[in-house]
């Protein structure tokens, strides 16, 4: 249904602990389309956060493939690495920790632009612009810092800055985690509408299983760094056929 966007073959990763080596990635593999969601659920420790790191290239992995559009993302050559760089962003829980409280958000957006050489110096200042009302918030964002700006706001900035270098995949690690249910809704509107309209992937990695189920067309279920259960978001979190799945399905209140 979906052209293949990114191909991940084999994926380990293993931490040295004092007593033992955790394996928080062990051989996973999985594709995510174009246009497509990608739900990652799991319990905590499964692993998701370091396959979020291991494709931003924040974790070196112990071994596997990561393919974009047929590229080999482990051995690109450093030109062609920073080319491409922008190609996958992500979005975290917190988006405070992941800025400068120093800078203005537009700054702050304006960096990727700078990095990635997207537009001119005069242009800059509309695509900042033009990102903020992408997101849904007012071009006088940006003359603030982050925290002069709401909860809600500072997700819909997070997200304006990962679309500033125009990505191919945004993974969004429990991003809407911290959110209430009223601006999580909306969130999840905008996230479906870039979606359509632009045609960016998503990884979104949750541990609510009716919030991942609204957004992803498929979905993985993790457990101890393995892929354990992949299918049809619906079918996955509707009937699980893992105990992990079941286990996380059991789990949520009786009165959803
Ligand atoms: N830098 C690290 N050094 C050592 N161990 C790590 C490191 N990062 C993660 N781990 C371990 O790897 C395993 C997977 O961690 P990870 O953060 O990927 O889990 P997670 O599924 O994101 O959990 P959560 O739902 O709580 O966010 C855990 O056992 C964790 O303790
Ligand atoms: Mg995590």
């Amino acid at each position: 249904m979906f052209d293949e966007l990114l191909r991940v073959e084999g994926l380990s990763k293993r931490f040295a602990g004092r007593r033992r080596t955790v394996a928080a990635l062990d051989d996973v593999t999985f594709t995510v389309g174009k246009g497509e969601t990608l739900g990652i659920v799991g319990p905590s420790g499964s692993g998701k956060s370091t396959l979020a790191r291991v494709l931003l290239r924040l974790v070196e992995p112990d071994a596997g493939r990561i393919l974009i559009d047929g590229e080999d993302w482990r051995s690109l050559s450093p030109k062609l690495l920073r080319r491409r760089r922008g190609s996958i962003q992500m979005v975290f829980q917190d988006p405070v920790s992941a800025f400068n409280p120093h800078t203005t958000i537009g700054k702050a957006i304006m960096d990727p632009l700078r990095i990635h050489s997207i537009g001119s110096r005069d242009t800059r200042k509309a695509a900042i612009a033009d990102l903020l009302q992408r997101v849904g918030l007012s071009e006088e964002m940006a003359s603030r810092r982050i925290h002069e700006v709401s909860g809600g706001q500072r997700q819909r900035v997070a997200l304006a800055r990962a679309l500033a270098s125009r990505p191919r995949l945004v993974v969004l690690d429990e991003a809407l985690s911290a959110l209430d249910v009223s601006l999580r809704g909306q969130m999840l509107e905008l996230l479906v509408r870039l979606q359509q309209e632009e045609g960016i992937s998503f990884l979104f990695i949750g541990h609510d299983p009716a919030v991942v189920r609204m957004i992803s067309h498929r979905v993985a279920v993790m457990n101890e760094g393995r892929i354990v259960e992949t299918g049809e978001a619906d079918a996955v979190l509707s009937a699980p056929q893992s105990e992990t799945g079941k286990a996380l399905i059991a789990a949520l209140p009786t009165w959803r």
